[in-house]
């Protein structure tokens, strides 16, 4: 399986935007996120134009938490996108970013006082609000800033995405948002409408991540142009915006067939726009927030490989080869969390028949095993191994644990390699640490 510009080039190596890993590796050291530049541009492009042809006044936001960094903040605004950001930290890396204030997104089931006044100071596009509590306190916090903060209300749909149970959202019992049902989004609409401050201009949901089916969508189209019906009717008012949230998959398998960018915006817009036409409103501005599906496949992490050892097994096959490479649970901890899968192939032997199966495991003090079971071309301590589709959710859920420092990542294209995060050192390591006089 390669993706984006990954091919094998004639030293029979892997290479991504026309740089070889092999030459990554030396250059920058492993482990090593490298990025797809070019694949991360053609999806939001892909992305704008799909929504553009299917639907007409749409924005694409890309859902920061999948991988956020000043320098993707950057190329998500050259391409046009709406940017999600979640937090105070995620708000701060657009800012340094410049990234277009009017075209941020600030979501969160439980935003600070600190997270809402940088919102106001900031000016972000919309506010999702995301409970009665936070209506009231935006509200408040917009008064003293003297502002107006324009709001979209995060309803529950009740729609079950049937994806890990981890990473779903639109079902009922969810943390997240308003429920539409129990009468839970139409007080918080109304609560927002009487106080002073807001702006409401939509709702939104968020059904799930990792989709590969889009039924989800095409469930939740209807109950949430109802809903937009049910607010003119009680209120008189019409909702402007209608946001989806993010949640197309990527492929992290061959056999694995996630839904291409056009297939998503047809099915989405013709949901929604039955729906609303179903419903009787006016047809609203649509916001997607894909993150997974935009910077997942453009990910490559590569790692040295370790030492390799055969241990027997009780039953069939009798023997498992452990594979072990210079990173692990630090780096990506998604398949401890969700059994996420992963595939990948020896970079230096890139064009070799896969022969043998083996247990890719880290190299942290517990059984971090990073991929169960793959073939690879047969392998040696000192390959590179490059394991696939890290974009999303790899880097931005890395973690120091051992003490381990982050690794730096690199965008490629055209044949050019550039560091966008630097690695981190021992020193930033205990950057943050402070030793009482009483202990040194
Ligand atoms: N919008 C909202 C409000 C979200 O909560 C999310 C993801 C997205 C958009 C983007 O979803 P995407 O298109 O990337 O699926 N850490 C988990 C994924 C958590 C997703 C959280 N919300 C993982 O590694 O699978």
């Amino acid at each position: 399986m390669l993706l984006g510009t990954q091919r094998v080039n004639d030293r029979n190596h892997l290479e991504i935007g026309g740089c070889d890993a092999v030459d990554l590796a030396a250059e920058f050291g492993t482990p090593l996120y490298v990025m797809d530049e070019q694949f991360i541009r053609d999806k939001c492009r892909a992305y704008r134009s799909a929504f553009e042809r299917e639907y007409g006044g749409s924005a694409i936001a890309y859902a920061g938490k999948a991988f956020i960094v000043t320098a993707i903040c950057a190329l998500a605004a050259q391409e046009g996108l709406w940017l999600d950001v979640a937090s105070a930290g995620e708000l701060y890396t657009a800012a340094n970013a410049n990234f277009p204030r009017e075209r941020i997104l600030l979501h969160g089931n439980f935003k600070t006082p600190i997270e809402l006044e940088m919102a106001l100071e900031y000016g972000v596009g919309f506010v999702v609000v995301d409970s009665l509590s936070e209506i009231e306190n935006l509200s408040a916090a917009a008064q003293s800033a003297g502002k107006t903060q324009p709001i979209l209300i995060r309803c529950n749909p009740g729609v079950d995405p049937h994806t890990h149970r981890l990473i779903r959202t639109g079902q009922e019992d969810s943390k997240f948002g308003s429920n539409i049902k129990d009468g839970s989004a139409m007080r918080a609409v109304k609560t927002a409408l009487g106080l002073p401050g807001l702006e409401l201009r939509g709702i939104h949901c968020h059904i799930g991540s990792q989709l590969l089916d889009l039924t989800p969508y095409v469930e939740a189209a209807p109950v949430m142009a109802q809903f937009m019906r049910q607010i003119r009717d009680e209120t008189g008012l019409e909702m402007g915006v209608l946001d989806l949230g993010g949640g197309p998959a990527a492929r992290y398998l061959k056999e694995q067939n996630p839904p291409s960018v056009d297939e998503f915006a047809k099915a989405v817009s013709e949901a929604v726009i039955a729906a609303v036409a179903a419903a009787g409103i006016a047809k609203p501005e649509l916001i997607v927030e894909p993150g997974r599906s935009i910077v997942g496949e453009a990910g490559t992490t590569l790692y040295t490989v370790g030492p390799i050892k055969e241990v027997n097994l009780p039953e069939p096959p009798g023997k498992r080869t452990y594979l072990a490479v210079d990173g692990g649970l630090s780096d990506n901890p998604r398949p401890a969390l969700y059994d996420a899968v992963y595939s990948a192939l020896i970079a230096n032997k890139a064009g070799d028949a896969p022969t043998r199966t083996y247990t890719v495991s880290g190299r942290h003090c517990e059984t971090d095993m990073l991929i169960p079971s793959v073939t690879l071309a047969e392998a040696q301590t000192g390959d590179l191994l490059a394991v696939q589709t890290t974009g999303a959710y790899n880097y931005a859920m890395a973690s120091n644990y051992n003490r381990f420092a982050r690794p730096a990542v690199v965008f490629v294209t055209d044949g050019k390699a550039e560091l966008v995060v630097r690695r981190e050192t021992l020193d930033d390591l205990v950057r943050c640490d402070i030793l009482p006089d009483r202990l040194a």
